[in-house]
């Protein structure tokens, strides 16, 4: 299975990067692919709503920064996995920035799993992004086949990035 991780936290060594790593060496020891994208630390602008993809771009985004090296992926892959940190109780800007951008393609074509993997620093802080979650990928019609959350001093702790490996070795 190709599965695409967009890691959406703007800090390099962070603890939600550490979520990621786990995961990928979980899927990989699975015989999976993990294609990474750290969209927190690319540029990767929000949609403008030009409606250029849908009216004449034939789902093409007119927009050429780095979100065109993830369509290609995007559009072949069997699995999507964001990996954010919590900002005031949603996803970073970055990520969501990245989520918008699906507009152009609509449905990913052959997807049909999705995993997210949250760090914030207090617990009870998920329900916006769940929700957002849900229905977004309610919508692609694809699978949300699990979700792990982190906070405090769960952060980076081996029992928290055990759970995590184990999720991609699952899979
Ligand atoms: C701008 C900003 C907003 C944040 N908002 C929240 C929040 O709403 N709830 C929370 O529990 N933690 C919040 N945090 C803390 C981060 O979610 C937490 O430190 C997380 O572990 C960072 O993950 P990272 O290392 O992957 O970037 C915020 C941090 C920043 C910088």
């Amino acid at each position: 299975m190709k599965i695409l991780l967009l890691s959406g936290s703007p800090r390099k060594n962070g603890n939600s990067s550490a979520m990621a790593d786990a995961f990928t060496a979980g899927a990989q020891s699975a015989g999976h692919e993990v294609v990474r994208f750290d969209v927190g630390r690319m540029d990767i602008a929000g949609c403008q709503g030009c409606e250029y993809c849908h009216v004449q771009g034939e789902g093409q985004c007119v927009q050429q920064d780095d979100m065109q090296d993830i369509y290609p992926h995007l559009a072949d892959c069997d699995m999507i996995v964001f990996a954010s940190a919590v900002y005031y109780w949603t996803l970073t800007a970055q990520m969501q920035a990245a989520l918008h951008r699906f507009y152009a393609i609509g449905k990913p074509a052959k997807a049909t799993k999705f995993a997210m993997l949250l760090s914030s620093g207090s617990p009870g802080v998920y329900d916006a992004i769940n929700s957002q979650i849900k229905s977004a990928f309610d919508f692609m019609g694809i699978e949300i086949v699990g979700v792990i959350t982190s906070n405090g001093e769960e952060n980076k702790s081996p029992a928290k990035l055990e759970e995590c490996r184990a999720l991609g070795a699952s899979l």
